[in-house]
């Protein structure tokens, strides 16, 4: 993260959500109605002039971030509907699921959003600015996962350990060491009670001589240029594993094809370097 500076890959993201909305709206993958108000001056004006990104879907990248919101998207309807009402999301960036869900949401729930400081105050301001629909209790938590734990400031914003919860993590592990993430996690487990779910995606670069893979960790060294390095890969069999270590147990994992047959019935491609977790404490 550039110091001090909001994150541009939260607003890339979000940028990539808001031009979703310009099919109509049985096209859609997803639908974020409040993207397109949390974008900058450049990307905003490139959205309002309905100009796609240099390459229009950045070879997967785009059908990738459509897909995992979508994922996460749906296995947060699914948990609401079993009952769990603290929400967490954690790298936040410009997720507009508290105001997206507030309806289905409901007076009970409450929805703390963990970002990198920075990030957290804009996304805050522009929410306040914006004065969007929202849960009742709605807490913007500043944390950075590279030198902090999550549980105090959560603690000291009213998370309640003891009562079910739903935490996301999207597009925020491969930022971040392999110690951040195990730390992140292992804090989780001791946050969480039974039941508590996780849905996150992770990014594997493999090291071989592929044109694909080396097109991969050629876009991978381009990160830094835009103030986020990628730090962390993870093979897709060594996720189970890592998430077992910290008391999770992986329900399901699913792949670039998956995700491609799943969300878009096999016509676009989506960027195989990551993939997708939805994962339960025991
Ligand atoms: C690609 S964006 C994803 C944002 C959001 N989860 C989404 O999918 O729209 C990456 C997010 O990770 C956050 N992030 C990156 N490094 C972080 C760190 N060390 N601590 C806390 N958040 C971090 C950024 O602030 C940003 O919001």
């Amino acid at each position: 993260m550039r110091e001090g500076a909001p994150s541009f890959t939260a607003e890339v993201v979000c940028f990539m959500r808001a031009s979703e909305q310009r099919k109509p709206p049985g096209a859609r993958v997803l639908d974020d109605p409040y993207a397109p108000l949390f974008l900058g001056p450049l990307l905003g004006s490139l959205h309002r002039l309905g100009l796609p990104l240099p390459a229009d879907n950045l070879f997967g990248l785009t059908a990738f971030v459509l897909a995992r919101h979508r994922f996460i998207d749906d296995h947060l309807v699914a948990a609401v509907a079993r009952g769990i009402d603290q929400i967490v999301l954690l790298g936040a960036g410009y997720d507009a699921r508290a105001h997206r869900f507030a309806e289905l949401l409901g007076e009970r729930a409450v929805v703390y959003e963990v970002d990198h400081p920075a990030t957290a105050k804009r996304k805050r301001e522009l929410v306040h600015k914006l004065a969007l629909p929202a849960p009742p209790r709605h807490a913007h938590v500043a944390v950075d996962f590279q030198h902090q734990r999550p549980d105090g400031p959560l603690r000291e914003a009213g998370f309640d350990p003891a009562r079910p919860a739903f935490f996301v993590w999207e597009g925020v592990t491969m930022y971040l060491s392999h110690a951040a993430v195990s730390a992140t996690l292992s804090t989780l487990a001791t946050l969480c009670a039974h039941g508590a779910e996780l849905a996150l995606d992770l990014w594997y670069y493999d090291d071989g001589h592929s044109a694909r893979a080396t097109l991969n960790r050629i876009s991978a060294s381009m990160m830094p240029l835009i103030g986020e390095a990628v730090t962390f890969s993870l093979h897709p069999r060594a996720a189970p594993l890592l998430l077992a270590e910290h008391g999770f147990e992986c329900s399901e994992l699913v792949d670039a094809d998956a995700l491609a047959a799943r969300f878009f019935g096999g016509a676009r491609h989506v960027m195989d370097t990551g993939y997708l977790v939805h994962a339960k404490r025991r």
